[in-house]
């Protein structure tokens, strides 16, 4: 059978942080496996993108990338980007790590857009603490990027929990 769907028929994620080389794309990794082995990767349209411009064209850090490596994510392919006016109207979801990022995308986004932005913590399960930012790993030691990767599976679970409910995805 022809798949006719595109970009424009699916359901737009996408995840930000600052730089797009530790936190976002760890998310996407993340994201984008579970919706795989979902199943849903013809729905479900992922992306990640940094509200600065630091490192633009750079893959993922080597940490990040080794450490989700480790748990079977594959971000080797991927190179930062910066979050841009279109992704307003490309992606129905924006999912911000922290706070700070969380506010230069309400600054950024267009009237028009009907993007619903949020934190990704705001995903997160009960039993996985109290945090409510993914903290930035650059600058702190390795096990930083495990702590993200603990995070970003529990949200990832629930978040495509809730998209399936809200937009009847059985596949
Ligand atoms: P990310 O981490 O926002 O999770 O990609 C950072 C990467 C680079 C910098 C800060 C945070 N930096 O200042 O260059």
């Amino acid at each position: 059978m022809v798949n006719y769907m595109n970009n424009m028929n699916k359901i737009g994620v996408l995840f930000i942080c600052l730089g797009n080389i530790c936190r976002s794309p760890t998310a996407e990794g993340v994201f984008r496996k579970l919706v795989q082995d979902a199943g849903l990767d013809v729905k479900i349209n992922i992306d990640s993108a940094g509200t600065s411009q630091y490192h633009i064209g750079v893959a993922p850090d080597a940490r990040a990338t080794a450490y989700a490596a480790e748990r079977g994510y594959d971000l080797a392919q991927l190179r930062a980007r910066q979050v841009s006016r279109n992704d307003f109207y490309k992606f129905e979801y924006i999912l911000a790590m922290d706070e700070l990022n969380l506010l230069d995308l309400q600054l950024l986004q267009p009237e028009d857009s009907s993007a619903i932005i949020s934190l990704i913590l705001d995903y997160k399960s009960d039993t996985i603490g109290s945090e409510t930012q993914v903290p930035d790993p650059y600058f702190g030691g390795e096990q930083g990027f495990n702590h993200v990767l603990n995070l970003l599976e529990d949200a990832s679970e629930n978040l495509l929990s809730q998209l399936r409910a809200k937009h009847q995805l059985n596949r």
